[in-house]
Formats: C-alpha cells, sequence, structure tokens
C-alpha cells in the first residue's frame, strides 16, 4: 500500500524529469483477463482527467475488456474524479454509495477511484478507512499500472490502494483510446509550479514538467494520417511550456511547429496570464490554423485578491494583455474563470471584478464559488461571507457574464462561419454539430457524410448555448 502525502506533495527539487518511454506493459497473461467482461468509467474534471480516462480505456481494451455505458452491466466499475472544488467530491461519494449498492448484488464487481481525489491525503485516508468495498484507489502518476493493481486484487483478494505523492515523470507510449475520430487532445506539459493559493493542483499532478516536442508532433503527425482535424495542446499552464526543458524551447515555437504540420485546428488550454509572451500573440495572429480562441483565466479583478491568490499579474496587466490578443487578434474570442468570495473578498473588491468583466465583454466564462481545498494556503485564510453572499455575488456575476455571452454570440447572425462537424445529434439524427473556430457550438442539418468535415455554414438564429445555421 502507498498513500499520498501533503508534505511529499508540496516538495520541488532540481532533479531532472525522467523520460519513460517503456514504462507501460500488459504481461502476457493478463491480455484476456477481461475477455467477456466489461468496463465503465466515469470523469469528472478538466480535459486533462478525460484525456487520461482515454488512456485508461486503451488500457482496459489491451486486457480485452469492453466498454460499456451502463454502469449496472459492467465488471469493473472506475471514477476518475476532480479535487478542484467539493461539489466534485460529493458527486463523487454519491456514486460510491451506488457502487455500494451494485457490489452487494454482484460481489465480483471491481471498483476504483483514480485520478485527482485519490491523491488527496484526506480523501485517501477516508476511502482506506471507510469504504471498504473500494477495491482499487490509484492516483495521476500510476494509472499506467492498472494492469497489475488487477492481478494483484485478483490473486490475493486484497485491496490495491498505490497512490503517490511525487514530482512526476514524462511517461511516453501509453495507449490511447481517442472519443472522437476527428479531434484530440495532446498533452504537451503535466504538472503545474504556480501555486496559486486556492488551487490543490500542483499538490495531485506534481511537478512542471514538458513533453519533448519530437514526441509531441510525433503524435500530432499520426494523428494527421488518421485523419484528424484537431488537435488541442494540453496542460495546467501551458503557456509555460519549455520551461523545464534543457533547450531553449518555448510555447511560441512549439505552436509554430505544430502550425507547421498543417493540421486544421490547433486550440490550447490552459493559459495563465503570467506567461503569455508578445511571441506567442504574434505566432496565434499568423497562423491560420491556430484557432482565434484562447480561455484566460481572470480569477478575479481586484489587484488585493489577485495577490492573495498568487497570481502573479495586477489587473492592469491582465486588460493590457487582453487588449493586445484582441487588437492583433481581431476575430479572437476569450473566454475567462472567475471565483468569487475568496477568503478576504470585499463588495469593493467583488466590484473590482464586474468592472473588468465590463471591459473584456467575455465570449464566456466559468465562475465558482471559491472553495476550500485542505492544505492549500487559502485554506488557512478567514472566511467572513455567509452562504447567501456568496451565491449573491455568484448570481450577479453571472448574469453580467450571460448577457456579455449572449451580445457576443448575437453578432455571429447572418454571418458565415466554418464549422468542423464532429456529432449527430442525439435528439434528431439529421442534425449534426460542431464547433467553429471561435468555439462556439452549431447545429445544422446535414448528411452523416459531412461528419470530421469543415464547412461553411451560416448562422441563422442564436441560442442561449448554441447556434443553428445552414451548409452553404
Ligand atoms: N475554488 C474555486 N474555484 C477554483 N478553481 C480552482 N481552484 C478552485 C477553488 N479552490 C477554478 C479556477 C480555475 C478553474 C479550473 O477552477 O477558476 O481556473
Ligand atoms: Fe491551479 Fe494556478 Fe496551476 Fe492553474 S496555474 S493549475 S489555477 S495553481
Amino acid at each position: 500500500m502507498n498513500m499520498p502525502n501533503l508534505k511529499e506533495a508540496k516538495i520541488r527539487g532540481k532533479s531532472k524529469v525522467r523520460i519513460i518511454k517503456d514504462a507501460y506493459k500488459v504481461k502476457e497473461e493478463l491480455k484476456n483477463i477481461g475477455k467477456d467482461k466489461k468496463y465503465f468509467i466515469k470523469t469528472y474534471g478538466c480535459q486533462m482527467n478525460e484525456h487520461d480516462s482515454e488512456n485508461i480505456k486503451a488500457i482496459l481494451e489491451d486486457m480485452s475488456y469492453k466498454e460499456t455505458e451502463d454502469m449496472e452491466k459492467a465488471d469493473i466499475i472506475l471514477l476518475n474524479t476532480c479535487a478542484i472544488r467539493e461539489n466534485a467530491h460529493n458527486k463523487v461519494f454519491g456514486m460510491i454509495g451506488r457502487i455500494k449498492h451494485l457490489k452487494e448484488q454482484k460481489s465480483h464487481i471491481i471498483a476504483g477511484i483514480c485520478g485527482c481525489m485519490a491523491q488527496e491525503e484526506g480523501i485517501a485516508t477516508e476511502l482506506k478507512n471507510k469504504y471498504k468495498h473500494i477495491d482499487l484507489v490509484f492516483g495521476t502518476h500510476n494509472f499506467h499500472t492498472l494492469p497489475e493493481l488487477i492481478e494483484k486484487n485478483q490473486k490475493e483478494k486484497e485491496r490495491q490502494i498505490e497512490v503517490f505523492s511525487k514530482e512526476g515523470d514524462v511517461l511516453e507510449n501509453i495507449p490511447v483510446k481517442r472519443d472522437s475520430k476527428y479531434k484530440a487532445f495532446v498533452n504537451i506539459m503535466l504538472g503545474c509550479d504556480k501555486f496559486c493559493t486556492y488551487c490543490i493542483v500542483p499538490y495531485t499532478r506534481g511537478k512542471q514538467r514538458s513533453r519533448k516536442k519530437e514526441d509531441i508532433l510525433k503524435e500530432i503527425e499520426e494523428l494527421i494520417k488518421k485523419g484528424y482535424k484537431e488537435v488541442t495542446l494540453l496542460g495546467q499552464n501551458v503557456n509555460a511550456y519549455g520551461k523545464d526543458l534543457e533547450e531553449d524551447y518555448n510555447m511560441a515555437n512549439l505552436l509554430e511547429e505544430v502550425a507547421k504540420t498543417k493540421i486544421p485546428r490547433i486550440r490550447f488550454v490552459t493559459s495563465h496570464p503570467w506567461d503569455f509572451t508578445e511571441e506567442m500573440i504574434d505566432k496565434i495572429a499568423k497562423y491560420e490554423n491556430i484557432m482565434p480562441y484562447i480561455h484566460l483565466p481572470l480569477q478575479s479583478g481586484s489587484n488585493r485578491i489577485l495577490k492573495l491568490m498568487g497570481r502573479r499579474y495586477t489587473k492592469e496587466e491582465y486588460l493590457t494583455l487582453y487588449h493586445k490578443l484582441k487588437e492583433k487578434i481581431p476575430s479572437c474570442a476569450i473566454t475567462t474563470d472567475i471565483i468569487v468570495a475568496f477568503p478576504g473578498e470585499t463588495e469593493e473588491d467583488f466590484k473590482e471584478t464586474l468592472e473588468v468583466v465590463d471591459a473584456c465583454k467575455y465570449d464566456g466564462a466559468y465562475t465558482f464559488i471559491f472553495s476550500k481545498r485542505e492544505g492549500t494556503p487559502a485554506s488557512k485564510m478567514e472566511e467572513s461571507l455567509k452562504e447567501e453572499e456568496k451565491r449573491e455575488r455568484l448570481h450577479r456575476l453571472n448574469e453580467k457574464i450571460n448577457d456579455y455571452s449572449n451580445k457576443a454570440n448575437q453578432k455571429y447572425k447572418g454571418k458565415t462561419v466554418k464549422v468542423l462537424l464532429e456529432k449527430v445529434s442525439e435528439k434528431d439524427p439529421s442534425m449534426l454539430s460542431g464547433y467553429t473556430e471561435t468555439n462556439k457550438l452549431v447545429n445544422v442539418k446535414s448528411a452523416k457524410e459531412n461528419l470530421g468535415k469543415i464547412v461553411s455554414v451560416k448562422i441563422t438564429n442564436i441560442k442561449t448555448w448554441s447556434m443553428d445555421g445552414e451548409i452553404i
């Protein structure tokens, strides 16, 4: 057994990142252990987690398990969890209760919890002591060892709790079963060293480590050969890409080389304003296949709160960056993340956030009430607001955000945009959906043959969360 440890999770040493190319292996005798059996995996949280689940699916299929979307039919159930806010926890514990019920009827089911929650010391201890029907607990650093964990659990009839709090390696050649045939996530860096005071990610995902550009480009070339039209370059803080590499190579260089592969669409998330260089902006403006869509988390519009959050920029610096982006990439859509009710946030601070929203008129935003994460510096800061007051601030912010998002969408009416058609509508099979270059969801009437194609669409109708259009 290996339990996570908060103190170890904080460590950032000077040792070189190991790039391990052969960490993943499935023993011959395990290749059939899932024959005629099914797995169910539920993913919570960010795109990084979704991508980890794509890896986990491929690993399970290497052992001959088949996927089911019905948890009741599964022989192995995995919850790939998120630790970013308290409400993510509550959902997972609800599911753990349902799994207990299922296991009372079918005791052979293997149930596992993985991902960021498993990396939390308090949660792993709770799972170990109180939730004995959970057979596997493993974290973000070792999901590639799943075959061995399953084998041990079956042979030794013992729960396997294996979570490591470490800075982490870069593992290459982990198999992947991608959810889409047209767009793909590509990790470019793992972990985070920013340690914003509210955020648990640097503890659950280890230190910032960039993949080598050769490995990234090879993966993208292979995707192009398979017919993929879009890649999303993933990282907690992609703009810091390369800072930990020996060679002098940064995100702007990577964007340029990826653009030159000629893949039709390139996106990247998430950007931290601190590391967003002028050079990057120039590359985005220069290459047509780098999408004019940027997610630029603000978090707060008050300099006092930004400082308490450890964000390393001021409101003024953020606005300068924002205007530079809009000036050099005029068609660019910008979305953001905002946290309200950070400890000590006064009405004045909150109003400053609203003012920045007024200045930026975002295309959209993810908004959150501050959630105390055990072990982070902000969890020790004093909170004074009542729940009702926090909700009221969130509500006021959301009204403004929705208003601007609506106005931004209205501008599309009658315009012609390019859409990568990627899905058949569940409600109406004659409809396909996809995203514009600026990441707006569009529905069109179209034959299925157009799936995977980038088509020109005239926007006819604007709805709250999507738009309708006609292929021209
Ligand atoms: N409480 C509320 N929101 C948080 N986020 C990260 N940590 C917390 C927290 N403790 C938000 C930030 C981040 C997004 C992914 O989640 O806005 O950008
Ligand atoms: Fe968390 Fe800040 Fe790192 Fe983003 S940059 S993952 S908010 S610590």
